[in-house]
Order: C-alpha cells, then sequence, then structure tokens
C-alpha cells in the first residue's frame, strides 16, 4: 500500500514537471493522454482498486482521484499559460502591425435641420428669448379657435389638416404654443418655441407634410410694430451678418393684426439677383406681426394695458438656403446625397 501510495506521489511529481514545462498544445495534449489517459499509470491504479480489501477501497480511491484532480488543475494552468504566449508571440511577430489604424465606422452627426435650429435657438438666446416647448398632437383650440381663425376658414380643411379624430389634429404651425403661453403666463412674455408642423401637402421639391418652425412671442405694455421690426432686423443680422437687410410686405393671418410677410436681402448675392433668391435679390424667411387684440380677449389678456407681437420663421426653408439644399426631399428622405 505505500509503495503505492508512493508512486502516486512520484505521478504526481513527474507530471508537475513535465506539465509545466510543455511549451505548446501538442506536447500539452500528449502529457494529457500520458497521466490521465486510457493507458496511463494512474488509470491502472483504478484497476488495482478493485483488487483491494473493500475497508481501504475508499481512502485509497480517493488518494488516486486528489491525484488526477491535480494534473487537470496543471493542465488547466498550462493551457492558459501556452495560450498567453502565443497571444504575446502574435503580438510581438510583424504579422501584427500595432500602428494600424482601428477599423472606422460610420458616425452619427446633426441633422442639418437640427443644426440651423440650434443656431436660431442660440441667437434669439443671446437676444433675450426664452424656449418654450408644446405639442405636436393639439386641438382645433389651440391650433385654430384661440388664433382667431374663422370656423369656415380653408386651413381648416381635411385637405391642408391633418386629423386624428375629432378634433383633435396635428398642428399647422407652432403659433399653437403662443395660445399655450398665454393660457398659463401673465405677461411680461418673451418666448420661442421651435418644433414640427404637419400639413397635408404631398412631397415635392418646396413642400413637405412634416416640416419644422420657430415662433417667437413678445407681450408687455407698450411694444410697437416697431420692436417687431427691430427685433427681426437685429435676428437677421446676427443670423446671417451686419449687410443682411431685411423688408417687410403687407400679408394677412387670422391672429396678427397687421401682419407681414418677412423677406431678407439674398445672402448668397448680397441682393443683385442670383439662383438662390431666383433674381429677385430677397428671400421669403417668416411670417409676422402684432398680435391681435381678439387673440388677448379669448386668453384673458387686458388688451388695453398689453400690445405684443409674434413671428414664425420656417427652419427647413432656412436650412435649404444656407446649406444649399436643392430639394426639400433630400432633408427626409435616406437617400445619401453624394454630390
Ligand atoms: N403661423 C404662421 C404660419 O405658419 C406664421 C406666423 C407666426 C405669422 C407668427 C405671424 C405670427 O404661416
Amino acid at each position: 500500500m505505500s509503495t503505492d501510495l508512493d508512486k502516486l506521489h512520484a505521478i504526481l511529481q513527474n507530471a508537475t514537471s513535465e506539465i509545466e514545462g510543455a511549451q505548446n498544445f501538442h506536447d500539452l495534449n500528449n502529457l494529457k493522454s500520458h497521466f490521465i489517459g486510457k493507458k496511463s499509470e494512474l488509470n491502472d491504479f483504478m484497476k488495482i482498486l478493485g483488487s483491494l480489501p473493500p475497508q481501504e477501497k475508499p481512502a485509497f480511491g480517493k488518494k488516486i482521484n486528489d491525484v488526477k484532480v491535480a494534473i487537470e488543475n496543471l493542465l488547466q494552468i498550462a493551457e492558459v499559460r501556452i495560450n498567453s504566449s502565443i497571444y504575446e508571440q502574435t503580438l510581438k511577430s510583424a504579422m501584427f502591425d500595432h500602428s494600424m489604424p482601428g477599423r472606422t465606422f460610420a458616425k452619427g452627426s446633426l441633422h442639418p435641420i437640427t443644426i440651423i435650429q440650434q443656431k436660431i435657438e442660440d441667437v434669439l438666446i443671446d437676444m433675450g428669448f426664452q424656449v418654450t416647448d408644446g405639442p405636436d398632437v393639439e386641438d382645433e383650440f389651440h391650433n385654430f379657435d384661440a388664433l382667431n381663425t374663422p370656423k369656415d376658414h380653408p386651413a381648416r380643411n381635411l385637405a391642408d389638416t391633418f386629423y386624428v379624430e375629432n378634433d383633435v389634429l396635428l398642428r399647422t404651425q407652432t403659433s399653437t404654443v403662443q395660445v399655450r403661453v398665454m393660457e398659463n403666463y401673465k405677461p411680461p412674455i418673451k418666448i420661442i418655441s421651435p418644433g414640427r408642423c404637419y400639413r397635408n401637402d404631398k412631397f415635392d421639391a418646396t413642400h413637405s407634410p412634416v416640416f419644422h418652425q420657430v415662433e417667437g412671442l413678445v407681450v408687455d405694455e407698450g411694444i410697437s410694430f416697431r420692436d417687431l421690426h427691430d427685433t427681426i432686423n437685429d435676428f437677421v443680422k446676427r443670423m446671417f451678418g451686419d449687410d443682411c437687410r431685411s423688408r417687410f410686405r403687407p400679408h394677412f393671418f387670422p391672429f396678427t393684426e397687421p401682419s407681414a410677410e418677412v423677406d431678407i436681402s439674398c445672402f448668397a448675392c448680397g441682393g443683385k439677383g442670383c439662383p438662390t433668391c431666383k433674381n429677385s435679390g430677397w428671400i421669403e424667411i417668416a411670417g409676422a406681426g402684432m398680435v391681435d387684440p381678439n387673440v388677448f380677449d379669448i386668453l384673458g389678456i387686458d388688451k388695453e394695458k398689453y400690445t405684443g407681437f409674434a413671428f414664425g420663421f420656417g427652419i427647413d426653408r432656412m436650412t435649404m438656403l444656407i446649406l444649399h439644399v436643392p430639394d426639400i426631399r433630400m432633408l427626409y428622405d435616406n437617400l445619401v446625397v453624394t454630390e
């Protein structure tokens, strides 16, 4: 029995020095079958086990198993060691070029509309406006009624407005946020509200059923048309440069009186006439006007005490002009434009 134990001990010692010295997986596999395989000395001990007296079997069986587990552990450690040395050799070999740049992948970037919207916001924030937000899904009250829009106004038509159900609709203008702000805050008010708008338009080069506006609203005592003009003029100079001029053309909006459409001198040609401004020297960028006293009445603001102005810039159009995007669909589809 004690000679058997010595033999077991000798096997383990032998296995330890051989396995620790193994340099590759081929040697390691051979050592594995040599020490714990079917034809190994250790396996022969299993056969001896059968012939031992029953009271010696468990203790001796455990010894054999201990040696087997110890050898398995040695094999595992050696495997890790060989693996990491192969890895290091690969790193050192000329086959592996450390200086090679990593694989590049397509990076995301801001959408052009977002870039221009952020620029417009930055300019208006610098001018003292606070940014507010309103829902895209609105009701007729905020989109039309409170904005003094008659019940039979064509804009309310299904052909122009996307209705969700009954009087629930996708807002056709960010002017809805004017209403929400005046409902909830007392003057002085000086806000802008950028966001998406929806109209039942077919896609073509200049129309999209979804587009973006930035609404502006100022309400306080003594606000005049002159303030509106100065604000717009200040904005266009900050946005497009000191040489940029603005002009107002009379227009009509149900919720402003008087109303105007705002043009700026073409920033591409300085007003001489070019393809960007279709040779007119001017580019339309906004609707604007003085808040109609009827709107104040509807929203419970004292029209004797307060006056105000509002404006709405079209962000998509500005994006197209500034970034030379010839077709609005390019801003909404997934085609990669390579030109
Ligand atoms: N909401 C108007 C439009 O969509 C633009 C506008 C905003 C006009 C504010 C006047 C004042 O055309």
